[in-house]
């Protein structure tokens, strides 16, 4: 199988973003969807704040629709006041967890190396762990785009990862929350290098989940998700209603 036609995950980073009336309404809507067309060649996965998390893990009960969280702590349990541990969050339901979003790197100086350690914690506790990586505007403007990836990845990524386990999220922090996003042709190059890095990495790298993020909306998600070795969408504003977000999986199943 080639990775290009892996069956493609859309999952939602709602951010900070919700409430209880929020996730009542958004998951209902979605679970209804869903249901509409079970069949449809998608995964999809949401990812609430970390207080709605067991609401959400109830209404998604039998509906299909995995769950997820926006960090973890890199240790299982202790003396960490306000962090929330890999164990707890699969307690709670979840099934992975959003880690090194460029959101963390830059509000709590997450560097790559204590990306990977929560990524270990994660694997650790059953999760799938979903490390996101990609430039500022400035690193692409003096042609650093390809530099920073790589070191991002290879900093990132815990060396016992395996594909079923492990997603890696391309998301350039200029085109996140701005309604910008690079050309399909720059997509699919900075996807061929993370698969080829992938691929020399670990025996299964070819079959590891490459998600694109970063202003998708269901307008462009068709053409986003058809690139080269896109296997998916990391989706920020547009995961916050349960039509635009349906919108984004029709367009990568389509
Ligand atoms: P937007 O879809 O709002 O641009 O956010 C992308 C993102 O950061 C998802 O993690």
């Amino acid at each position: 199988m080639t990775s290009s036609r892996l069956r493609p995950l859309i999952a939602g980073n709602w951010k900070m973003n919700g409430s209880r009336a929020l996730t009542t309404e958004l998951l209902t809507g979605l679970s209804a969807l869903r249901g509409k067309q079970p069949d449809l060649a998608v995964d999809l996965l949401v990812c609430p704040p970390a207080p709605y998390l067991t609401l959400a893990a109830q209404l998604l009960q039998g509906s299909g629709i995995a769950l997820g969280a926006q960090d973890c702590h890199a240790k299982a349990s202790g003396a960490h006041t306000g962090d929330v541990a890999a164990p707890m969050l699969a307690d709670c339901g979840c099934s992975a967890v959003i880690l090194g979003h460029s959101e963390r790197r830059a509000d709590h100086g997450e560097s790559s190396e204590h990306v990977a350690t929560k990524a270990k914690a994660a694997l650790d506790a059953g999760l799938t762990a979903i490390v996101c990586v990609g430039e500022t505007e400035a690193e692409r403007d003096r042609g650093a785009t390809l530099d920073i990836v790589s070191a991002q990845l290879e900093g990132s990524i815990p060396a016992d990862a395996e594909a079923g386990r492990l997603v890696v999220a391309y998301e350039p922090v200029w085109a996140i929350g701005t309604g910008k996003t690079p050309t399909p042709d720059d997509v699919a190059v900075v996807h061929a290098h993370m698969r080829s890095l992938l691929k020399a990495w670990f025996k299964d790298g070819a079959e590891m989940r490459l998600l694109y993020g970063g202003s998708v909306k269901a307008a462009n998600a068709a053409t986003l998700m058809h690139v080269p070795e896109v296997n998916g969408a990391l989706v920020g504003g547009a995961s916050l209603k349960a039509d635009d977000f349906w919108g984004i999986a029709l367009g990568a199943a389509g």
